[in-house]
Protein backbone atom coordinates (compact mmCIF):
# COMPACT_ATOMS: atom_id res chain seq x y z
CA UNK A 1 0.00 0.00 0.00
CA UNK A 2 2.99 2.30 0.72
CA UNK A 3 4.18 2.16 -2.63
CA UNK A 4 0.87 2.58 -4.13
CA UNK A 5 0.33 5.86 -1.38
CA UNK A 6 3.84 7.24 -3.11
CA UNK A 7 2.81 6.50 -6.47
CA UNK A 8 -0.42 7.97 -6.85
CA UNK A 9 0.85 11.17 -4.73
CA UNK A 10 3.94 11.45 -7.44
CA UNK A 11 1.01 11.42 -9.94
CA UNK A 12 -1.31 14.28 -8.14
CA UNK A 13 1.67 16.35 -7.80
CA UNK A 14 2.48 16.36 -11.71
CA UNK A 15 -1.27 16.63 -12.18
CA UNK A 16 -2.28 19.99 -14.52
CA UNK A 17 -6.01 19.18 -13.08
CA UNK A 18 -6.96 17.19 -10.91
CA UNK A 19 -10.95 16.78 -9.52
CA UNK A 20 -11.98 14.88 -6.61
CA UNK A 21 -15.60 13.03 -6.98
CA UNK A 22 -16.89 11.73 -3.33
CA UNK A 23 -19.73 9.69 -2.04
CA UNK A 24 -21.56 9.02 0.94
CA UNK A 25 -18.21 7.07 2.52
CA UNK A 26 -15.71 10.01 2.65
CA UNK A 27 -18.88 11.31 5.64
CA UNK A 28 -18.70 7.63 7.31
CA UNK A 29 -16.10 8.93 9.89
CA UNK A 30 -17.46 11.99 10.24
CA UNK A 31 -20.59 9.86 12.35
CA UNK A 32 -23.01 9.62 8.82
CA UNK A 33 -23.68 6.32 7.24
CA UNK A 34 -23.24 5.11 4.07
CA UNK A 35 -26.62 4.61 1.93
CA UNK A 36 -25.77 1.50 1.01
CA UNK A 37 -23.98 -1.71 2.53
CA UNK A 38 -24.36 -3.14 5.98
CA UNK A 39 -25.83 -0.40 8.12
CA UNK A 40 -26.69 1.48 5.33
CA UNK A 41 -29.40 4.20 5.58
CA UNK A 42 -31.51 2.13 2.75
CA UNK A 43 -31.31 -1.08 5.29
CA UNK A 44 -33.35 1.25 7.74
CA UNK A 45 -35.33 3.84 5.64
CA UNK A 46 -37.26 3.03 2.34
CA UNK A 47 -35.29 5.17 -0.07
CA UNK A 48 -38.83 6.02 -1.46
CA UNK A 49 -39.07 8.72 0.96
CA UNK A 50 -36.51 10.84 -1.25
CA UNK A 51 -38.96 9.88 -4.38
CA UNK A 52 -39.96 13.69 -5.62
CA UNK A 53 -43.71 11.68 -6.31
CA UNK A 54 -43.86 10.47 -3.02
CA UNK A 55 -43.00 13.40 -1.50
CA UNK A 56 -45.54 15.39 -3.62
CA UNK A 57 -48.14 13.16 -2.99
CA UNK A 58 -47.41 13.15 1.16
CA UNK A 59 -45.06 15.79 1.93
CA UNK A 60 -45.88 15.45 5.79
CA UNK A 61 -45.21 11.73 5.91
CA UNK A 62 -41.70 12.19 3.94
CA UNK A 63 -40.83 14.99 6.69
CA UNK A 64 -40.92 12.94 9.26
CA UNK A 65 -38.27 10.39 7.73
CA UNK A 66 -36.10 13.50 5.87
CA UNK A 67 -36.14 15.17 9.34
CA UNK A 68 -34.63 11.95 11.08
CA UNK A 69 -32.06 11.68 8.79
CA UNK A 70 -31.11 14.65 7.27
CA UNK A 71 -31.72 17.18 10.29
CA UNK A 72 -31.39 15.33 13.37
CA UNK A 73 -28.39 12.83 12.12
CA UNK A 74 -26.39 15.05 9.80
CA UNK A 75 -27.06 18.57 12.23
CA UNK A 76 -23.84 17.15 14.43
CA UNK A 77 -21.33 15.77 11.78
CA UNK A 78 -18.30 17.65 11.39
CA UNK A 79 -15.73 17.42 8.93
CA UNK A 80 -13.12 14.75 9.00
CA UNK A 81 -9.66 14.14 8.27
CA UNK A 82 -10.39 13.12 4.19
CA UNK A 83 -12.51 16.07 4.35
CA UNK A 84 -10.09 18.44 5.03
CA UNK A 85 -6.79 16.88 3.08
CA UNK A 86 -8.94 18.01 0.32
CA UNK A 87 -9.70 21.48 1.51
CA UNK A 88 -5.24 21.65 2.30
CA UNK A 89 -5.39 20.38 -1.73
CA UNK A 90 -7.03 23.18 -3.05
CA UNK A 91 -5.78 25.43 -1.01
CA UNK A 92 -1.93 24.68 -2.05
CA UNK A 93 -2.83 24.15 -5.82
CA UNK A 94 -3.27 20.73 -6.25
CA UNK A 95 -7.28 20.12 -6.37
CA UNK A 96 -8.99 22.09 -8.79
CA UNK A 97 -12.54 21.05 -8.20
CA UNK A 98 -14.31 18.44 -5.62
CA UNK A 99 -17.62 16.99 -7.83
CA UNK A 100 -19.58 15.56 -4.72
CA UNK A 101 -22.85 13.54 -4.29
CA UNK A 102 -22.82 14.21 -0.53
CA UNK A 103 -25.51 16.43 0.74
CA UNK A 104 -23.97 17.01 4.30
CA UNK A 105 -22.06 20.42 3.62
CA UNK A 106 -19.05 18.64 4.84
CA UNK A 107 -16.57 19.76 2.33
CA UNK A 108 -17.36 23.71 2.82
CA UNK A 109 -16.97 23.41 6.43
CA UNK A 110 -13.43 22.03 5.88
CA UNK A 111 -12.95 25.06 3.65
CA UNK A 112 -13.14 23.75 0.20
CA UNK A 113 -14.56 26.31 -1.98
CA UNK A 114 -14.09 24.94 -5.97
CA UNK A 115 -17.15 22.66 -4.97
CA UNK A 116 -20.00 20.94 -7.36
CA UNK A 117 -22.91 19.75 -5.16
CA UNK A 118 -24.19 17.57 -7.78
CA UNK A 119 -27.60 15.99 -5.23
CA UNK A 120 -27.85 20.11 -3.57
CA UNK A 121 -27.74 20.22 -0.16
CA UNK A 122 -29.43 19.81 3.15
CA UNK A 123 -28.57 22.98 4.30
CA UNK A 124 -31.28 24.55 2.76
CA UNK A 125 -35.20 24.20 1.99
CA UNK A 126 -37.00 25.52 -0.32
CA UNK A 127 -40.27 26.64 -1.02
CA UNK A 128 -42.23 24.82 -3.26
CA UNK A 129 -44.55 27.70 -4.51
CA UNK A 130 -42.61 31.49 -4.12
CA UNK A 131 -39.22 29.29 -4.20
CA UNK A 132 -37.95 31.47 -1.18
CA UNK A 133 -34.75 29.50 0.45
CA UNK A 134 -34.49 29.25 4.02
CA UNK A 135 -31.42 27.61 6.56
CA UNK A 136 -32.76 24.90 8.60
CA UNK A 137 -32.18 26.91 11.53
CA UNK A 138 -34.80 29.24 10.44
CA UNK A 139 -37.64 26.91 10.23
CA UNK A 140 -39.20 24.99 13.28
CA UNK A 141 -39.05 21.43 12.18
CA UNK A 142 -41.88 20.54 14.57
CA UNK A 143 -45.00 20.36 12.30
CA UNK A 144 -44.87 18.62 9.12
CA UNK A 145 -44.34 19.71 6.62
CA UNK A 146 -43.13 23.05 7.45
CA UNK A 147 -44.51 25.57 5.29
CA UNK A 148 -42.85 29.50 3.87
CA UNK A 149 -43.37 32.44 6.30
CA UNK A 150 -43.99 34.30 3.28
CA UNK A 151 -46.46 32.48 1.29
CA UNK A 152 -47.47 29.26 3.35
CA UNK A 153 -46.25 27.29 0.84
CA UNK A 154 -44.64 23.61 1.28
CA UNK A 155 -40.61 23.80 2.06
CA UNK A 156 -39.34 20.78 0.51
CA UNK A 157 -35.31 20.27 1.40
CA UNK A 158 -32.56 21.80 -1.00
CA UNK A 159 -31.05 17.90 -2.38
CA UNK A 160 -32.16 16.38 -4.93
CA UNK A 161 -34.69 13.71 -5.01
CA UNK A 162 -34.73 10.94 -7.31
CA UNK A 163 -36.91 11.35 -10.09
CA UNK A 164 -35.76 15.33 -9.48
CA UNK A 165 -33.43 16.56 -12.28
CA UNK A 166 -30.15 17.71 -11.61
CA UNK A 167 -29.33 21.46 -10.99
CA UNK A 168 -27.95 22.82 -14.15
CA UNK A 169 -24.35 24.81 -12.48
CA UNK A 170 -23.50 21.84 -10.56
CA UNK A 171 -24.09 19.41 -13.96
CA UNK A 172 -22.05 21.76 -16.40
CA UNK A 173 -19.08 21.94 -13.96
CA UNK A 174 -18.85 18.16 -13.27
CA UNK A 175 -19.03 17.60 -17.29
CA UNK A 176 -16.54 20.46 -17.54
CA UNK A 177 -13.95 19.02 -14.86
CA UNK A 178 -14.61 15.12 -16.56
CA UNK A 179 -13.32 16.98 -19.63
CA UNK A 180 -10.29 18.83 -18.40
CA UNK A 181 -8.78 16.64 -15.63
CA UNK A 182 -5.78 14.35 -15.99
CA UNK A 183 -6.50 13.02 -12.33
CA UNK A 184 -9.83 11.93 -10.78
CA UNK A 185 -9.64 10.53 -7.36
CA UNK A 186 -12.41 8.93 -6.56
CA UNK A 187 -13.66 9.12 -2.49
CA UNK A 188 -16.22 6.92 -1.07
CA UNK A 189 -18.96 5.80 -3.44
CA UNK A 190 -20.53 2.85 -5.04
CA UNK A 191 -20.99 4.51 -8.23
CA UNK A 192 -24.26 2.87 -8.07
CA UNK A 193 -26.73 6.15 -9.57
CA UNK A 194 -26.92 7.50 -12.38
CA UNK A 195 -26.60 10.54 -13.45
CA UNK A 196 -23.80 11.31 -11.61
CA UNK A 197 -22.22 7.90 -11.50
CA UNK A 198 -21.23 8.60 -15.17
CA UNK A 199 -18.92 11.24 -14.31
CA UNK A 200 -15.89 9.28 -13.82
CA UNK A 201 -16.43 7.00 -17.13
CA UNK A 202 -16.30 10.04 -18.64
CA UNK A 203 -13.24 11.21 -17.28
CA UNK A 204 -11.45 8.34 -17.99
CA UNK A 205 -12.75 8.42 -21.26
CA UNK A 206 -10.79 12.03 -21.51
CA UNK A 207 -8.04 10.49 -20.83
CA UNK A 208 -7.52 10.68 -16.19
CA UNK A 209 -6.18 8.92 -14.45
CA UNK A 210 -8.06 7.31 -12.13
CA UNK A 211 -7.50 6.68 -8.48
CA UNK A 212 -10.14 5.62 -6.55
CA UNK A 213 -10.03 5.13 -2.15
CA UNK A 214 -12.54 2.34 -0.82
CA UNK A 215 -12.15 0.05 1.67
CA UNK A 216 -14.74 -1.95 -0.50
CA UNK A 217 -14.49 -2.11 -4.66
CA UNK A 218 -16.68 -0.49 -6.23
CA UNK A 219 -18.55 -0.13 -9.64
CA UNK A 220 -15.45 1.30 -10.67
CA UNK A 221 -12.70 -0.86 -9.17
CA UNK A 222 -12.26 -3.31 -12.00
CA UNK A 223 -13.19 -0.92 -15.39
CA UNK A 224 -11.77 2.04 -14.92
CA UNK A 225 -9.95 2.28 -11.59
CA UNK A 226 -5.75 2.49 -12.47
CA UNK A 227 -4.64 3.20 -8.45
CA UNK A 228 -6.94 1.44 -5.69
CA UNK A 229 -5.85 2.39 -2.86
CA UNK A 230 -8.00 0.17 -0.45
CA UNK A 231 -8.93 1.67 2.76
CA UNK A 232 -10.74 3.77 4.77
CA UNK A 233 -10.45 7.70 3.34
CA UNK A 234 -9.44 9.12 6.62
CA UNK A 235 -6.63 6.32 7.09
CA UNK A 236 -5.59 6.33 3.42
CA UNK A 237 -5.79 10.80 3.25
CA UNK A 238 -3.58 11.14 5.50
CA UNK A 239 -1.27 8.62 4.29
CA UNK A 240 -1.80 10.72 0.94
CA UNK A 241 -1.05 14.03 2.65
CA UNK A 242 2.33 13.05 4.27
CA UNK A 243 3.33 12.12 0.88
CA UNK A 244 2.38 15.46 -0.74
CA UNK A 245 3.05 17.60 1.63
CA UNK A 246 6.16 16.31 3.92
CA UNK A 247 8.23 19.55 4.89
CA UNK A 248 4.88 21.18 6.41
CA UNK A 249 3.91 17.85 7.94
CA UNK A 250 7.68 17.57 9.69
CA UNK A 251 7.58 21.41 10.83
CA UNK A 252 4.73 21.18 12.72
CA UNK A 253 5.56 17.80 14.84
CA UNK A 254 8.81 19.80 15.84
CA UNK A 255 6.05 22.00 16.74
CA UNK A 256 7.65 24.99 14.91
CA UNK A 257 4.84 26.52 13.38
N1 LIG B 1 -13.99 5.56 3.69
C1 LIG B 1 -14.19 5.52 2.33
N2 LIG B 1 -15.23 4.88 1.75
C2 LIG B 1 -16.10 4.25 2.57
C3 LIG B 1 -15.97 4.24 3.97
C4 LIG B 1 -14.87 4.94 4.53
N3 LIG B 1 -14.66 4.97 5.85
N4 LIG B 1 -17.00 3.52 4.49
C5 LIG B 1 -17.74 3.10 3.44
N5 LIG B 1 -17.20 3.52 2.28
C6 LIG B 1 -17.66 3.30 0.91
C7 LIG B 1 -18.47 2.04 0.71
O1 LIG B 1 -17.60 0.93 0.46
C8 LIG B 1 -19.28 2.40 -0.53
O2 LIG B 1 -18.55 2.10 -1.71
O3 LIG B 1 -18.54 4.35 0.59
C9 LIG B 1 -19.45 3.92 -0.42
C10 LIG B 1 -20.85 4.33 -0.02
O4 LIG B 1 -21.70 3.99 -1.08
P1 LIG B 1 -23.20 4.53 -1.11
O5 LIG B 1 -23.79 4.37 0.24
O6 LIG B 1 -23.87 3.92 -2.30
O7 LIG B 1 -23.01 6.10 -1.31
P2 LIG B 1 -22.90 6.88 -2.67
O8 LIG B 1 -22.12 6.09 -3.68
O9 LIG B 1 -22.41 8.24 -2.35
O10 LIG B 1 -24.44 6.98 -3.13
C11 LIG B 1 -24.71 7.79 -4.23
O11 LIG B 1 -27.07 7.45 -3.78
O12 LIG B 1 -28.84 7.35 -2.31
C12 LIG B 1 -28.20 8.14 -3.24
O13 LIG B 1 -28.23 10.47 -3.37
C13 LIG B 1 -27.69 9.42 -2.64
O14 LIG B 1 -25.66 10.63 -3.18
C14 LIG B 1 -26.18 9.36 -2.86
C15 LIG B 1 -26.07 8.41 -4.04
Amino acid sequence: MKELIKEAALILKRSRFTTAFTGAGISVESGIPSFRGSGGLWEKYDPGVLDLQHFMHDPAGSWVVIKEIFYDFFGMAKPNKAHLVLARMEKEGLLGRIVTQNIDNLHQEAGSLLLSEFHGNSKKLKCLQCHREYHPGQISLDHFPPTCVECGGILKPGFVFFGEGIPQVPLAEAYEAASISDVFLIIGTTGEVMPANQIPFMAKEYGAVIIEVNPEPSNYTDKITDIFLQGKATVVMEQLERQLFPAALDDDQDGIN
